[in-house]
């Protein structure tokens, strides 16, 4: 049986790749491919390791029915890069950071989550990053979750016709 592992990557790991995670589990559990796509996440920095993912992100996650409450922050280590078929970043700064541990020939396993979003699905002009709610409102919370969303469709529609081949 084939199967897909993935790591969503961001600074804190406790705001935007817990929530790609927690959404993420959510529909491939409903599209039935829990078994073929597996779901982790990290961060590069190192400052929020074993914490559970920021209040606000649950919160906002919870509202919509993800539930994060048992994801624990980690930091992304060169071994993540012989585990996971596929790192994907939030931005631009999260790609560097992965440059910087992830062996020379792994690097075309890191990816932009927003990639993944439809071309069709113009709600943010093409962006390539998902925005660091951190320091910012709740607004910045519900964006994640609507950008998180649409990506992970996104990626499961991509992966679906290699995992079925
Ligand atoms: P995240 O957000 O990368 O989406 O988890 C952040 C979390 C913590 C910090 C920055 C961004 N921080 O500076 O501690």
């Amino acid at each position: 049986m084939k199967t897909v592992s993935i790591c969503f990557v961001c600074l804190g790991n406790i705001c935007r790749s817990p929530t790609a995670e927690g959404v993420m589990r959510q529909l491939v559990g409903e599209a039935k491919l829990a078994e073929r796509i597996l779901v982790d996440s990290a961060g590069t920095g190192d400052w929020h390791i074993g914490e559970p993912p920021d209040e606000r992100a649950q919160q906002a996650a919870a509202r919509r029915g993800f539930d994060l409450a048992a994801l624990r922050g980690r930091q992304i280590a060169a071994a993540d890069f012989e585990r996971f078929d596929l790192l994907i970043a939030m931005d631009d700064k999260n790609v560097a950071g992965l440059r910087q541990v992830c062996p020379p020939a792994q690097r075309d396993k890191i990816r932009l989550l927003m990639e993944f979003v439809p071309e069709s699905d113009s709600r943010w002009g093409g962006a390539r990053e998902v925005a660091d709610p951190y320091f910012g409102g709740a607004e910045g919370f519900e964006q994640v979750l609507d950008q998180c969303e649409a990506a992970c469709r996104g990626l499961i529609a991509a992966l679906r016709p290699q995992l079925l081949a």
